[in-house]
Order: C-alpha cells, then structure tokens, then sequence
C-alpha cells in the first residue's frame, strides 16, 4: 500500500530550517551564508549527495563531474542539493583492507544522514565496498535514497588482446613471475589495463554489487551497465537527481523497495552472472539492514537451479562495456525472468516488469540464452563439513573442473607474511596435488578480511606448467580472481575455526558435488590440537580497529557490527 505524499510541514529538513525561535534562524542564515536565498531552499526536499570521492579513489575520478550533474537534476526537480563528502574507501589504497572500511562507512552514511537536514539522499559510489557501505547506512538511516554507480572503466587492450581489471593481470602476473613476460613488457600491460576512470570492468565485486543493487530497484533501472565516462552515464545522473526529488514527496525509502522477493531475485541474478563471491557476505549484510534474513543456504539453493549466461570476464571472456550494449542488465533479467518475481518494485515507483518491458538482447553471446548457457548450474557453490563447520564458498565457474574433487596434504601458512615468505623457497615441500592452507586471514585475524585468498602458486610450480591448485583459506578473494579457491571458510581461524588447527601434511578432501570439504584428521587428535589451542593476541587495543575487532560478525552473517546489524533507526534528536 502506498504511502500518503510528503507534504512541505512533514519535511524532516524542516525540523532544521523551521524550528522555532534562533534555532531556526540560524539555520536559514548558515545557507545564506553560502551565497543561496531564501527562495533557493525554501519549502524545498534537501537531497544529500553522499559522494565516496578523493584522489585516492581513482575508480570515482569523475565524481566531481557527476555531483554537478546530480545537483542539475534535483534542482530541475525542486530540491536543494547538498553534497556529503565521506571516506572514499579505494580498494586499491586501503590498508589492510578496504573491507576493514566497509562497515566504517557504513556508519558514516548513517550518522552523516541522521546529522544533517536531509531529506532524501543520492548514494554516489562503485569501487567494491562503497556499495554495500552506503546502502546499509542509507537503509538503517531509513530516508528515501537512490544509488548512482560509478560505472565501469574502459576496457583494455594490450597487443591485440583484450584485457580485463584483475581477471588479465592477474593471469599476465603468473607469466611474469613465471619468467615469460619481462619486467617493461608487465608494466606495459599493466598500464594498458586501466584505460579510463570507473570501476573494474570485469564482473568482478563493483559490477556485482553495482548489478545486484540494480536488481533490488535501488537504481535507476539498467544504470548499472552504463560505462563511466559515457554521455549517457552523465544522462542517467541527473536522472537520479530528478528521481530522487520525487522520492522524497513518495517517501519511498530502501525498506519499500527492497522485499524477500526482491532479494531472491538478487541472489538468482548472482548466480546467471556468474558474480563475485564477495557478494555473498556483503547481501547478507545489506539484507540484514533492510530487515530481511538472508542465509548461505539460499545462496547454494538458488545456484542449484540457474545456469551461468552472462559471458563475462572473470568466468567468460567479455566486459561490463560489451555486456551493456548487449542489452545490460535489463536485457539479462528478460533472459532469466521465469527464475524471478517481476512484480517487485523499483526505484521509479514501477515494477521490475515494467522496467524491463521490451529490453533485447542484442549479442546472444554476451547475453546467453538459457540453453546456451557459459557455465551449467551452481556456479558459486556453498561447502560444509569438518573444515568449514558453517560454510566456505567456492566460485566453482572459475575454478579448475578436474581439482573438484580432491584429497592432498596441506602445506599451512600461518598469515599472509608467512606465505610470502616462504611461497617462493626452494625447500619448501610442495607438490601440485598439496593444497594450500591459508590461516589468519578471517574478518578478526587478518583483520578485515582481506583478497588474500588467491594464494599465488609457487614459482617452481608456475615454471612446471601449473596455474591452479586446491587453496583454502578463511579470507576472500577478488572478485576479477579465479582458481581453485576455497574462501570464507567459517568460523575464522583466529577465534579457533577448524582451520586454525589444520598442520601440515594432513589431509584435506574437496568433494564440490557433494558440497563437502573435510579435513580427514583422527577426532581425538583434533581435540587435543583444540585443547592445546591458544587465542592470538588482538590486533589493536585501541581506536576503529578495536571496535571493529570486537563487534564484526563472521562472514556467513554478512560481517556486520553485531550492534547495526538489525533494528530501527534511532529517531531524529530533537532540534536546536
Ligand atoms: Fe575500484 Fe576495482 S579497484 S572497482
């Protein structure tokens, strides 16, 4: 049922500009102050650009240019544009991790909402952990709100190749140190790979999340394909600006538009794009905020049952710019729309249904159909057993299909420095069939959580012709990766996950089809391992870092602060 419209008296910005007495004033004259008139906000929705902008976040390069186009469309429409700069969270310069930051932000656009005279907000983000962030804070905050991506870079060229963000030099990388590119002929593709601003174009963790947020109607529907520096991005901007306006006199905030059918529909588009594997915590999260419970579990029963037709980099061989004048994400759901609830509602106030009424494809092997998929079904596959007692995930449609099912002895790095260490020395008693245990590298014991978890094969390996083996460990992995990799195995570690006990030569087996993954130990002599088990001292004593420490949930709860993960937003303060 819909909500009664917003009259101008039931603006929350009017509890700041219309508050009795000085309070009031000195509201009004603080606008002034900035060179506006009265007329300029008056009886007006405000409309905060949350931006993730710096120069450290070289994927939001334009962002500037975008605010502008942002602040056309919200005056077209009769709102007053504020900007809101908060951290930019670059997951190319955050240190350890930008998934150590993702929460912060998170915070940050809450409290950033809730502080100021707001009354709707555009979310302006892209680059892997600044989507999630600021939709959990937008959805806790509970004002109308409507997401902007940043858009994808360019793709690359290199000698006549095509290059993807990650996916190519993650694979030109093993050739360097494999001694088959030199040092001047790595950089030169290195360079080749980042042709413009925008995120990473692989359907790695920004156009998975960018693309599933699409799919719950966040966006403007099909904005999430559009190339960064395209007109038509520039279009789509002040589109959201325009939109947003009249969101706010809708009251039509994230909790209306996201639904359980809504975020089944999420979670079956990850499966036809074969997306990241990040996506599955960072879901998690967002569903907790807007209030719905999500579980691993739903994520392997919808892989049970959708093939993998988006034929994109890093499970197929395109990018986020072909798969756009494909058709995009709007032509992707007409394809896989008898998986989905087309009745959900989006961001424009219409249906998914309505949206994507007469999207074509227009390169059917960019955008299969079903019975021409890339990938058969369970392309992200959710394992358990005596490793991974609540879950480990592996992208199965990037993995290696003859290392699916297998039994090897564990050669175990007790933290990423360890692995670097000693990857690359010749003692090192290794063989293709061992499987790499990476620990420490959970949500606490990294911390954060980091992309640790495509351990590099070593270089004696690499030179012998091997390019995948079993690795497993309790961190994450990019979302441009591929191999073997078996990721947020859960619990973590560090707070005594199975994982932590694993020593080498034990041995591990993987049985995907069976969705197993076990660690074949005698029981009495992984008590005793338990028994003699020592908890690691904290990384920090003190600062974000402790309270991140102490309140991030594990990776199959969306690693969330267990404080923000559910509940109400706490009511506007009263004014002064
Ligand atoms: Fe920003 Fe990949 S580094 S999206």
């Amino acid at each position: 049922m819909s909500k009664p419209r917003k009259t101008v008296q039931s603006l929350r910005s009017q509890l700041w500009f219309n508050a009795p007495k000085s309070a009031g004033d000195h509201k009004r004259r603080r606008i002034r102050q900035a060179g506006f008139t009265t007329e300029d906000f008056k009886d007006k929705p405000v409309i905060g650009i949350l931006s993730t902008w710096s120069d450290f976040n070289t994927c939001h390069a334009h962002f500037p240019q975008r605010i502008e186009e942002i602040k056309r469309g919200i005056w077209q429409a009769g709102g007053f544009p504020a900007v809101i700069p908060l951290q930019s969270v670059s997951e190319s310069f955050s240190r350890p991790t930008a998934m150590l930051y993702r929460n912060f932000l998170a915070m940050e656009a809450e409290e950033a909402i809730r502080s100021h005279p707001v009354d709707g907000v555009v979310l302006l983000g892209g680059c892997d952990k600044t989507t999630p962030g600021l939709v959990m804070g937008a959805a806790s905050a509970g004002v109308p709100a409507i997401y902007v991506p940043a858009g994808a870079m360019l793709r690359g060229h290199w000698r006549g190749a095509t290059l993807g963000t990650g996916t190519s030099t993650w694979q030109a990388e093993a050739d360097y140190r494999a001694g088959l590119l030199t040092q001047s002929e790595w950089e030169d593709l290195s360079q080749s790979s980042v042709r413009s601003t925008g995120t990473c174009n692989t359907m790695g963790t920004a156009s998975t999340m960018t693309t599933l947020v699409d799919v719950l109607g966040l966006s403007l529907p099909g904005a999430s394909s559009i190339p960064a520096i395209d007109a038509e991005h520039a279009r789509m901007a002040s589109a959201a600006g325009r939109r947003i306006v009249e969101m706010v006199w809708e009251d039509l905030t994230p909790k209306d538009i996201v639904s359980t059918a809504s975020l089944r529909n999420a979670v079956i588009t990850d499966m036809a794009i074969s997306g990241s594997t990040n996506s599955l915590i960072h879901l998690v999260a967002m569903a907790g905020r807007l209030g719905h419970d999500l579980s691993l579990a739903d994520f392997g029963d919808a892989s049970e049952g959708i093939p993998v037709v988006c034929n994109l980099m890093p499970a197929g061989q395109y990018l986020m710019e072909d798969f756009h004048f494909a058709g995009g994400i709007r032509a992707l759901l007409g394809v896989i729309a008898e998986h989905l609830d087309l009745s959900v509602m989006t961001a424009t106030g219409r249906t998914l249904s309505e949206e994507i009424a007469g999207a074509k494809v227009w390169n059917e092997d960019i955008i299969r159909p079903l019975d021409k998929p890339i990938y058969p079904t369970g392309a992200l596959v959710v394992l358990k057993g005596s490793l991974a007692p609540r879950g480990a995930v592996l992208k199965r449609s990037a993995a290696s299909p003859e290392l699916l099912r297998h039994t090897g002895p564990a050669v175990v790095f007790k933290s990423y420095k360890d692995l670097h260490d000693r990857i690359d020395d010749p003692a090192l008693e290794i063989t293709r069939d061992s499987v790499l245990i990476l620990q420490n590298a959970g949500p606490i014991g990294a911390p954060g959580m980091p992309e640790w978890g495509m351990l590099p094969i070593p270089k004696r390996l690499l030179a012998e012709g091997v390019r995948d083996m079993v690795r497993i460990s309790d961190g994450r992995m990019s979302g441009t990766s591929f191999g073997t990799c078996i990721l947020h195995v859960c619990p973590e570690s560090h707070i005594g996950g199975p994982l932590g006990l694993v020593r080498d030569g034990d041995l591990i087996r993987l049985d995907v089809d069976a969705r197993q993954l076990d660690l074949l130990v005698d029981p009495k002599e992984l008590e005793a391992r338990r028994a003699a088990w020592q908890a690691p001292k904290p990384h920090y004593e003190r600062g974000y870092g402790a309270l991140f420490s102490r309140h991030v949930t594990q990776a199959d709860q969306g690693c969330d602060f267990d404080f923000l993960a559910d509940g109400e937003a706490t009511l506007d303060p009263e004014v002064h």
